[in-house]
């Protein structure tokens, strides 16, 4: 079985390395080949070493190989998981700094900043797809990059190859707090899941069947246990708020439901130690640093700096249940198909699904509640905008997009802002 990696020359590499040496028993991958761009191809070069040293190390027979010919690269692929970066570190610089010099959240894949990944992004896994679709038309993409849920649903509505799944590394960070909450093995603990990437609600959290969500709010009400990644500080949440939505909320939550502080606490970090994509390039010199030393042969711990720690784990289940047809529950990015009855059945929605050999099968949600209705059907139908105007390069379908969203809304905010982002990021937007 062979496992082709786009954006192999990723920081977080080395830990979907280790997943797979660790499932090897239950997952028996023989061919792992990392492929990135030409700008990568330092990066490339040490990740690929490191992760020859670590699969030595474990004495596992995967053959590695590492190419700048996607391509090639593709042939005989089983699954393709993609993490990629269009425009790199310097480019998320931008998303960032640029609202956030406007008064406006400035972050990954939230507001201004998430549309413009989105834009850089959409158009550059369309292609992906088609070479997947001609080269290899029966693998899964499992897709990581950002905004993945806003790319897993451009994929899905509008990409040459069907079988793709978005994954993100917030409900499985979510169930591992919830479980050390209640004291309990997070395998037997199961959040329901209600809405999309990154503005998920956990409505239910199951132990062995049983709902302990008011135990866990109890928790965050007197505790304040966040279950946040290592990118975002968590203030905690009011015990009014909890009690009221009666559901968790997120981590991203927090630049909707308390943006003015969130705002304020962001400009203050910007100013002492810059955005977080600076700070992540330093982290990034540090880790390749680290990981050039021939002696290194694990993953190194610092990667927990990052707040994609842990995506492997679901990257790797992943892959494995689809393998083996395990139909075990997972949360994915997948079509809705009517779990949730007030979303159109081709959205894509972060859902509970039984994972099959023939891909994911969501569970039902049912109603979205009526707290959090008008959010969910706002921000799913931003999202549709967004791929819109990632595929059709319109001025007015990207600044319809700005003004439908939250975070920038006021009309001539949303004008200033996108001149400068489009202009900031012309070289990677070529359908503008
Ligand atoms: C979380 C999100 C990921 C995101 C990451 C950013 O884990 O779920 O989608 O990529 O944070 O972490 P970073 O270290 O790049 O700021
Ligand atoms: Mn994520």
């Amino acid at each position: 079985m062979k496992i082709v990696i786009v954006g192999g020359g990723s920081s977080y590499t080395p830990e979907i390395i280790e997943g797979l040496i660790l499932r090897h028993d239950e997952f028996p991958v023989d061919t792992i080949t990392l492929v990135d761009i030409a700008s990568g191809k330092e990066k490339l070069e040490i990740i690929g070493q490191l992760a020859e040293r670590m699969i030595d190390k474990a004495g596992v027979p995967i053959e590695l190989t590492w190419t700048l010919d996607r391509r090639a690269a593709l042939k005989d692929a089983d699954f393709v998981s993609t993490q990629i970066r269009v425009g790199g570190l310097k480019a998320r610089e931008k998303d960032e700094r640029i609202p956030l010099s406007h008064g406006l959240i400035g972050q990954e894949t939230n507001g201004a900043g998430g549309i413009f990944k989105a834009l850089r992004t959409i158009p550059v896994l369309m292609e992906l797809a088609e070479d997947v679709n001609e080269i290899c038309p029966n693998a899964w993409i499992v897709n990581f990059t950002n905004p993945a849920g806003i790319v897993t649903e451009a994929l899905l509505k509008y990409g040459a190859h069907k079988k793709v799944i978005g994954v993100c590394n917030i409900p499985y960070n979510m169930t591992q707090s919830a479980a050390e909450i209640l004291q309990e093995d997070p395998k037997d603990v199961r959040i329901e899941f209600i809405g999309m990437n990154h503005f998920v609600f956990g409505s239910k959290v199951l132990v062995r069947g049983e709902n302990k969500l008011d135990q866990v709010i109890d928790a965050l009400v007197s505790q304040s246990v966040d279950f946040s990644p290592a990118n975002i500080v968590s203030s905690g949440w009011s015990e009014t708020f909890l009690r009221a939505v009666n559901m968790l909320p997120n981590p991203y939550h927090q630049y909707y439901f308390q943006k003015d502080s969130t705002l304020k606490k962001d400009l203050e970090a910007y100013e002492d130690n810059g955005t977080r994509a600076e700070q992540v390039q330093k982290i990034e010199e540090e880790l390749f640093e680290t990981y050039k030393n021939p002696d290194l042969d694990i993953k190194p711990e610092a990667l927990e700096q990052r707040g994609g720690a842990y995506y492997s784990d679901v990257a790797c289940s992943l892959m494995s249940s689809l393998y083996n047809n395990s139909q075990n529950i997972m949360t994915v990015n997948t079509l809705n198909n009517g779990a949730i009855v007030d979303l159109p059945h081709d959205s894509v929605i972060e859902v509970n699904c039984f994972i099959t050999k023939d891909g994911p099968i969501p569970l039902t949600v049912g109603r979205i509640p009526q707290q959090i209705k008008a959010d969910i059907l706002m921000m799913k139908a931003f999202e549709e905008q967004v791929i819109k105007a990632s595929l059709s390069g319109d001025y007015y379908d990207a600044y319809r997009a700005f003004i439908m969203n939250p975070l920038i809304k006021e009309e001539k905010t949303a004008k200033m802002v996108l001149d400068e982002l489009l202009d900031a990021h012309k070289d990677y937007l070529p359908q503008f």
